[in-house]
């Protein structure tokens, strides 16, 4: 008899999505579930911490239920439980690590640890099927941005990532000036489509120096706020905008974080010989961003991949990634912790 494919139940609560997928060996999906938590953050303009983790709670048992009950699987069919332990949230962490442990010792199961930002990496693996490594990885989401080293799929080693604002976190702040929603990108990018990206000429931080792999997108906040309001001590919200100069703003400010992470993508290949691109995260579905990274590959021969729309934003899937630990033998015990801030291995 044919032996059934190794199956494994991935789980993320890093942030404000509560997810689980099941995967098989070959990286086929046989069940997703992401409950978004966006409807309850809106009204605050960004996540926080105490409601994303309540909220997690109160929807990790039912997120797990309905992929058990979409795959047609029970605990007992699968070969292992993995979970994302960093980095993310703590008290979010902490939701989905207890979920994993508690299936994990009731179902006697392996445990398996998941690092989000290798996850996202990962995502690519998942929609293209391609040999991916080595190469070079971009990881643009609302708390990070970062390039890595990826030797492999679980080998990363940092070679820049953001001194003070992410990418999406700089989208986030920009729509809340412009009156936008929550999550800010998707507006921005709504918004953009209306406007002129050389109306305001905003600056491309730390672009000028090649060996600088770092990232800030703090001043180019700011630029967008002055752009605004003036020299005054107004608020962004108190300025009578056009139309028209607000859709000039977002596509000039999309235009200044686009052509920063495209220009340090380019720095990097430099620097590291590599000729493939790997990019993930939420600010990765900025439909500008993909084109303009596209035509980049094409004019600097580099392979790219980037996350499918739906794997940019988290989600279980991309935990496919723990089919390579589970490869690799590398399993956790129940003391496996969460380690909330940035691992720098
Ligand atoms: O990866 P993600 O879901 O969560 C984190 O791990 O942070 O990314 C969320 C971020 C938010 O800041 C959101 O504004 C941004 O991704 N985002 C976008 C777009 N869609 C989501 N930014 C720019 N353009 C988009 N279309
Ligand atoms: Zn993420």
């Amino acid at each position: 008899m044919e032996e059934s494919p190794v199956k494994i139940l991935t789980i993320e609560s890093s942030c404000d999505e509560t997810a689980a997928a099941i995967v098989n060996e070959r990286r086929e999906v046989l069940a997703a579930v992401v409950a978004s938590q966006i409807g309850i953050h809106e009204r605050f303009g960004g996540v926080v911490p105490e409601i994303a983790s309540r909220a997690h709670q109160e929807r990790i048992l039912p997120v797990l239920s309905e992929v058990f009950l979409q795959s047609g699987l029970t605990p007992r069919d699968l070969d292992a439980v993995a979970v994302v332990n960093t980095p993310g949230l703590a008290g979010s962490l902490l939701v989905g690590l207890s979920a994993a442990k508690a299936l994990a010792l009731a179902a006697e199961l392996p445990l398996i640890a998941i690092n989000h930002l290798q996850a996202h990496i990962y995502a690519c693996r998942v929609a293209y099927k391609e040999e991916l490594f080595p190469c070079l990885g971009l990881i643009v989401s609302g708390g990070h941005s970062s390039l890595y080293r990826c030797q492999g799929p679980i080998d990363f080693t940092p070679l820049g990532t953001t001194i003070d604002d992410a990418a999406g976190e700089a989208f986030d702040k920009v729509a809340a000036m412009l009156s936008l929603p929550y999550p800010g990108g998707p507006a921005i990018s709504r918004l953009a489509e209306q406007g002129n990206p050389k109306a305001f000429a905003f600056p491309r931080p730390m672009l000028d120096d090649p060996d600088r792999l770092q990232f800030s997108f703090s001043g180019l906040k700011t630029a967008v706020r002055y752009a605004i309001t003036g020299p005054g001590r107004r608020e962004c919200q108190d300025v009578d905008l056009s139309t028209q100069q607000r859709a000039d703003l977002a596509a000039s400010f999309q235009e200044a974080v686009v052509d920063t992470l495209v220009g340090k993508t380019l720095h990097a290949l430099k620097k590291t010989s590599l000729s493939t691109v790997c990019i993930g995260g939420g600010v990765a579905a900025n439909k500008r961003f993909r084109d303009k990274m596209t035509a980049a590959a094409l004019r600097h021969n580099f392979r790219l991949f980037i996350a499918p729309m739906n794997l940019c934003t988290d989600n279980a899937i991309m935990g496919a990634i723990a089919l390579e630990r589970y490869k690799a033998g590398l399993f956790e015990s129940l003391s496996l912790d969460i380690l909330p801030g940035l691992v720098r291995d």
